[in-house]
């Protein structure tokens, strides 16, 4: 793999400031944005008054632990466009997200928020190693997930060619790669396999490709996956995070050069780590649920956005900001099996470990009399489609869950195409409990 570390020269002065200066900007920041939220949101006022903070009171970042959460249901409660803080002339953009059930959530930005989340997008792609004059091939879908478009403004902002592919196509997008010889791709990890089984449909060795780097976000992944794809296309996989609410992609991502958990860029986007069950802070370092507070954003400020998300806060290492650990899943797709807690990230690593299985995997959910009952869907590699060697990857999978996951599970082995693919974002849980 070509070394790709960015010149430092090239970085944003605040990357590599010292966190003296970071906090001081915060503080600052954080004192306009609530005031911002207060001043004009009506469920920010009623909130804050509520809870008897005033944005005044704001003296320390430590402060904000004073101030309410904001939760997803309050977008689908102010759905379309209640939580805008600025009229609706000013604003350039809107996205949304489907959402399981009911309304989509809403954002919006104005120019000055489509500016800045260009700027954080192209600060991502500079830190995964990319720079101005390369090519990226952008298979994030278009439309109203901020995905494509998020990463399209990034790759223009960086001065590097855009390939607008958005996702599907897989044998198309195959044939670009090839004829265009782009250095970056960005795209869902479980997507990057689909593109990975079309170049060898296409009989093409993937380690021959141009790609040097692929920023892979959007969804959980594991370093066993990041292993796999390095290995596969003989590129650098780095992790991209964001979320529609704060921005879209570009919230914080990984450094190529040390690829050990993303930085968040702390500048426009505040992070902090609470328990889950009673909303308390927890130091840098404790697991938790990532909450974030918008720092610069006029549309559609998020005051304690409470992300679902799972990870700890680590200090800074490549950049001076502070990083997140990869994501471990989100609370809501925490299965409880028996009384024990199962993340999808957990059986991806497992599957990863098992010799003889591709990497694709679904999980569903049954009832077996009426206890709930655990089954992993995966498949053979093309060169180990036999009985034999699906029966002993069967049973090395369901050891290995049980030994280190700690669960029981039913493992169904298929032949290569069995396990459904991607398009975008995986469906990794099925749940069938409620089917008669
Ligand atoms: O998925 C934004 C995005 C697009 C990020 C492209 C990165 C690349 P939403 O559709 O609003 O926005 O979904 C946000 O996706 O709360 C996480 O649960 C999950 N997620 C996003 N990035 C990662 C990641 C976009 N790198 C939700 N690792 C978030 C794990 C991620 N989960």
């Amino acid at each position: 793999m070509k070394d790709l570390t960015p010149n430092k020269a090239d970085l944003d002065p605040i990357e590599i400031a010292s966190i003296d200066e970071i906090r001081g900007l915060q503080l600052d920041r954080m004192k306009w944005s609530l005031r911002h939220a207060y001043d004009n949101v009506p469920m920010y006022r009623k909130r804050f008054d509520e809870a008897g903070a005033h944005p005044d009171d704001l003296k320390d970042l430590k402060d904000l632990a004073r101030f309410p959460f904001t939760h997803k249901n309050d977008l689908r409660d102010n759905y379309p466009f209640g939580l805008f803080a600025v009229p609706r002339e000013q604003i350039m953009r809107v996205h949304a997200s489907s959402g399981t059930t009911g309304k989509p959530t809403v954002v919006g930005y104005t120019g000055k928020d489509i500016d800045t989340w260009a700027d954080v997008v192209a600060r991502s792609l500079r830190a995964s190693g990319l720079r101005a004059g390369d090519m990226v091939h952008n298979a994030y879908g278009y439309g109203l997930f901020t995905g494509g478009l998020g990463a399209h403004y990034g790759i223009e902002r960086l001065g590097a060619t855009v390939v607008p592919m958005g996702g599907g196509q897989t044998e198309k997008q195959v044939g670009l790669i090839t004829d265009f010889k782009p250095q970056g791709i960005m795209v869902t990890p479980s997507y990057m396999l689909n593109i990975l089984e079309g170049f060898h449909k296409a009989g093409i060795d993937p380690r021959t490709s141009s790609l040097q780097v692929g920023i892979f976000g959007a969804e959980p992944w594991t370093n066993a996956m990041r292993r796999e794809v390095e290995a596969a296309f003989d590129m650098h996989a780095v992790d991209i995070y964001g979320l529609s609410e704060i921005m879209g992609p570009g919230v914080a991502n990984e450094c190529v050069e040390t690829k050990d958990g993303l930085h968040i860029w702390e500048d426009h986007f505040y992070p902090e780590i609470i328990d889950p069950a009673t909303g308390e802070v927890v130091e840098d370092g404790q697991e938790g649920e990532l909450v974030f507070t918008t720092l610069t954003k006029e549309a559609m400020p998020m005051i304690r956005y409470r992300t679902r998300d799972l990870t700890r806060l680590l200090p800074g290492s490549a950049r001076s900001m502070r990083r997140m650990e990869k994501i471990t899943g989100r609370s809501d797709d925490m299965i409880i099996l028996r009384g024990v807690n199962v993340f999808p990230t957990q059986i991806e690593e497992q599957v990863m470990a098992t010799g003889g299985l591709a990497p694709y995997f679904q999980i569903e959910l049954y009832k077996s009399g009426r206890m709930d009952a655990m089954r992993v869907h995966v498949e053979v590699t093309p060169d180990a489609d036999d009985e034999l060697s699906k029966t002993a990857a069967a049973r090395m999978l369901t050891k290995h869950i049980k030994d280190i996951v700690g669960v029981t599970t039913e493992v169904l082995v298929g032949g290569p195409g069995s396990v459904v693919r991607s398009q975008g974002k995986a469906v990794r849980v099925v749940d069938s409990r409620n089917k008669d």
